[in-house]
């Protein structure tokens, strides 16, 4: 380009490195200002890009906003880094840079090739005086080499009414009656809000509370419901009120860009914070509470194995396979496994805990039930094949029939052999896994075993008579039976005394 008249010179950089968008733009500026005062600059690279910026100090940079991911493209946000100093909330295709340092960012939009003609029509372009018909009542932008004589603030938003004209597909959406929203938004929450947290309530989704723990941690769900409700509300309602309330027809309107806001800023800082803070506190003295010691409590032990639960009453040596418990008094669990991971659970007295296997890794569980009645402690770890079935009876009853029941198990004196190698067979977990009706669950079933021929995994077959009995019970894995993996059963050598194992035998001889 070369000066026809005392106009001062323009200079253009177009930043791509896609030799295309360049050399077609580059066309495109020349044609459209031909006879003007304009130089036009390639960069096709950030070094290119940067150096040109800041030695040759263009009136307009033209950055290619699809130049990412290739190698060697210009980075548009690292490039226009070097210039932008303060992050604006909107997609940048072309950039003004004026001498002042002042910085004009075009929105990003589609035009059909005839628009585009009219995007050229910049106003820092100064029409000549025979092109009169094209002037614009842009704001003057200073010249070059000239030192600007406006203020800078004011060069930015006087800018925006030049693209909202009649050449532009661009209009603004004025921002109005923000208020006004605010209260409408304020309302459908506060209305969903009291809708959703009934409606939690109403669905009554946790089973009656039968313990003292339950209460507080109750009290816990309670407020969380709440919570849940609000913020469940609050969303959905900005999010409603805003496809419905803010739809617009023409895609090609651009809403009123936001600025930030310190205020509110501020308050989704502190609202949460404090929020969890008073969380934090009414948890721990939820937890402090569920843990309270009580030194008159009655002490339970509690086996866990795969899959089946033993309990043991250390204070009258009851062993039984459902937890009795009185009312209205503290029972301290201690928990450990026979095998893997199990979880202790009764979820009408909320708390849980899990098990482990280890001597060392006793846990223990503090439940004062409040409701005299029939529960169930499940197991609520995954722990194998019959997790689901892992279930015992617990029965909350009255003192006196505590006592009762604790005088009845103990009293064992007279019972027949068979009938206590029942309770053993019972209290240890042997029928979790043998049935007693013919069919088989994880073992052989025990009814019609004694004295009858079993299938051996290593093709012998052998007599089921009080020595193999034993020997399965002592060695499990020494005579696995046909159809039966081997490793599943583990020994009970040591866990049963031979007196023991001799009443098992005579109740297997019962089951016929
Ligand atoms: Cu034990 Cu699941």
């Amino acid at each position: 380009m070369s000066s026809s008249n005392d106009e001062p010179l323009r200079r253009v950089l177009i930043a791509s490195a896609n030799p295309l968008f360049g050399r077609g733009l580059q066309k495109m500026v020349a044609q459209r200002w031909a006879g003007r005062n304009v130089e036009i600059r390639l960069a096709g690279s950030m070094e290119e890009a940067s150096a040109s910026l800041e030695e040759w100090q263009p009136d307009l940079v033209i950055v290619d906003y699809d130049d990412v991911g290739r190698p060697g493209s210009i980075q548009r946000s690292t490039f226009l880094s070097h210039f932008i100093s303060e992050e604006r909330p909107m997609q940048v295709m072309l950039v003004s840079l004026r001498e002042s340092g002042e910085v004009v960012v075009y929105d990003r939009r589609m035009l059909t090739p005839d628009q585009a003609e009219d995007w050229l029509d910049l106003p820092w372009m100064p029409a000549p005086a025979a092109d009169a018909a094209r002037q614009q009542p842009a704001p003057q932008i200073p010249a070059a080499p000239a030192p600007s004589p406006e203020p800078a603030a004011a060069s930015v938003p006087a800018f925006v009414p030049a693209l909202a004209g009649p050449q532009s597909v661009s209009q603004f959406i004025p921002r109005s009656g923000g208020m006004k929203h605010y209260i409408s938004v304020g309302v459908i929450t506060v209305i969903l809000t009291l809708l959703v947290g009934f409606g939690l309530q109403a669905a009554d989704l946790t089973p009656r509370p039968s313990s003292a723990q339950a209460v507080p941690i109750d009290s816990m769900i309670h407020l969380q419901t709440w919570m849940i409700a609000f913020l469940f509300s609050l969303i959905v309602a900005f999010i409603g009120y805003s496809i419905f309330g803010f739809r617009h027809k023409n895609p090609n309107e651009y809403g009123a860009p936001f600025k930030s806001s310190t205020g509110l800023e501020v308050a989704w800082t502190l609202v949460p914070l404090i929020t969890v803070i008073v969380l934090s506190f009414i948890g721990a003295q939820d937890l402090a509470a569920v843990r309270r010691v009580d030194p008159q409590a009655l002490e339970v032990k509690v086996t866990a194995f795969q899959w089946g639960w033993a309990f043991e009453y250390p204070d009258s040596g009851v062993k039984s396979n459902q937890l009795y418990l009185p009312v209205n008094k503290q029972v301290h669990l201690s928990l450990t496994s026979r095998d893997v991971i199990h979880s202790f659970w009764v979820p009408e007295f909320r708390v849980k805990q899990d098990v482990l296997p280890g001597a060392n890794l006793v846990k223990e569980l503090r439940i004062n039930p409040t409701q005299i009645g029939d529960y169930k402690v499940r197991c609520a770890e995954m722990c194998g094949g019959a997790h689901a079935l892992m279930e015992s009876p617990v029965k909350v009853v009255s003192q006196a029939d505590f006592d009762a029941w604790i005088a009845q198990q103990g009293n064992t004196a007279n019972l027949s052999p068979a009938d206590r190698g029942k309770n053993v067979a019972q209290t240890t977990g042997c029928l979790s896994c043998h049935t007693t009706n013919g069919a088989p669950l994880v073992g052989p079933t025990w009814k019609g075993l004694y004295q009858h021929e079993v299938p051996l995994a290593d093709g012998t077959r052998v007599v089921a008579d009080d020595a193999y009995i034993h020997t399965s019970i002592v060695d499990p894995n020494a005579q696995v039976v046909q159809g039966f993996p081997q490793g599943v059963m583990q020994s009970y050598k040591g866990q049963l005394s031979d007196e023991q194992i001799n009443d098992i035998i005579e109740f297997i001889k019962t089951l016929k």
